[in-house]
């Protein structure tokens, strides 16, 4: 019974995931011929060649222009439903996945094609594999809040049709030079619409833009919140209100946020009792999905069993779902 079947058989939920993220290789290239679009790369193995990033932006480059063979509501529910098949052999109860409409369309991309093949997959996946999911629209932040505002008018009319599941509202995309107060007005409004909400801080950021996402934008999650340990006050306040930071330390690897997995502080977070979970973030481009980011995770830091319960246990107690459902895995 080794450690990784262990951690496999844990309940766990995942609530960094860019679904975005998920596009392998192989499907971007089966999707661009179903689409008749042609790749600047001849095959595979050369786009895959190009992951190599100095830091975000280097990513979201590469990320964006994969997000251009995703046309029909079915691309975008053979990405999603890739991914869910990927996080039932990983042992994922629930997962709360992020989306960025703004990268479709401002293609020309449907709103209701996005929301529609994403939803599908996770519909079926909840009937099918007993994966319950919820969504996260979130804004590209490197765009204007107007922009921002837009987008939210032209999904507003889906919500109905998707109140199962479009439950929450995120940010991600280029972290430095666009901070969280740059958004305050549209987290206003989304608030008063009642909807969850939650931001991508400290990531490549200083850790006073964990602070303003707390603040201005009134946000219950972190995504990554790593460089709150520059903020001795700030890593106090976070463990008082048993703020979640959803960690990523594959993707902090790859981007160059640590030179190492060795040097990433997942384990000093934990020992200083914040309520940190560990996710895959962008695991297609990253290198590793769920359970890699916790088998690695775990080797270089020397994490135990008893951190990784608690791990697991932070990112269902951490999760949307209604007090009862939680409770029926912890
Ligand atoms: N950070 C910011 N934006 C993103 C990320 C990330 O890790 N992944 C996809 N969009
Ligand atoms: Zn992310």
């Amino acid at each position: 019974f080794s450690l990784r079947e262990f951690t496999r058989q844990l309940p766990k939920a995942e609530l960094h995931l860019h679904i975005e993220g998920t596009l392998e290789p192989d499907l971007i290239f089966k999707l661009a011929q179903r689409n008749h679009i042609t790749l600047p790369y001849p095959d595979q193995a050369s786009l895959q060649a190009a992951y190599q990033f100095t830091d975000l932006q280097s990513f979201l480059d590469l990320y964006y222009a994969g997000a251009g063979v995703l046309i029909t509501e079915q691309d975008f529910f053979d990405m999603t439903w890739a991914y869910f098949l990927r996080a039932q052999a990983d042992g994922i109860v629930h997962t709360e996945i992020m989306f960025d409409p703004q990268t479709h369309t401002a293609r020309g991309i449907a709103m209701e094609t996005v929301f529609a093949g994403i939803a599908r997959a996770a519909r079926q996946a909840k009937s099918e594999l007993g994966i319950s999911s919820y969504l996260i629209l979130s804004f590209l932040r490197h765009l204007s809040q107007a922009d921002a505002f837009a987008t939210l008018d032209a999904a507003l009319p889906l919500r109905n049709q998707y109140s199962d599941l479009w439950i929450a509202i995120g940010l991600d995309s280029s972290e430095k030079g666009n901070p969280p107060a740059k958004f305050e007005k549209v987290y206003a409004r989304c608030r008063e619409l009642g909807f969850r909400l939650v931001a991508h801080a400290g990531e490549e950021g200083p850790a006073s833009y964990v602070r303003d996402a707390l603040q201005l934008l009134n946000v219950e999650r972190i995504d990554h919140g790593v460089r709150s340990q520059d903020d001795p006050a700030l890593m106090q306040y976070l463990a008082d209100h048993a703020i979640s930071l959803t960690v990523c330390p594959l993707s902090n690897i790859k981007l160059k946020v640590f030179d190492s997995l060795h040097q990433h502080n997942l384990k000093h977070l934990l020992d200083r009792g914040l309520n940190v979970c560990v996710n895959s973030d962008d695991p297609a481009y990253f290198g590793g999905y769920l359970l890699d980011n916790y088998m690695q995770s775990a080797q270089a830091l020397n994490l135990q069993q008893a951190d990784l319960r608690t791990l697991a246990a932070n990112s269902l107690r951490s999760s949307f779902l209604p007090k009862e459902q939680k409770q029926t895995w912890l």
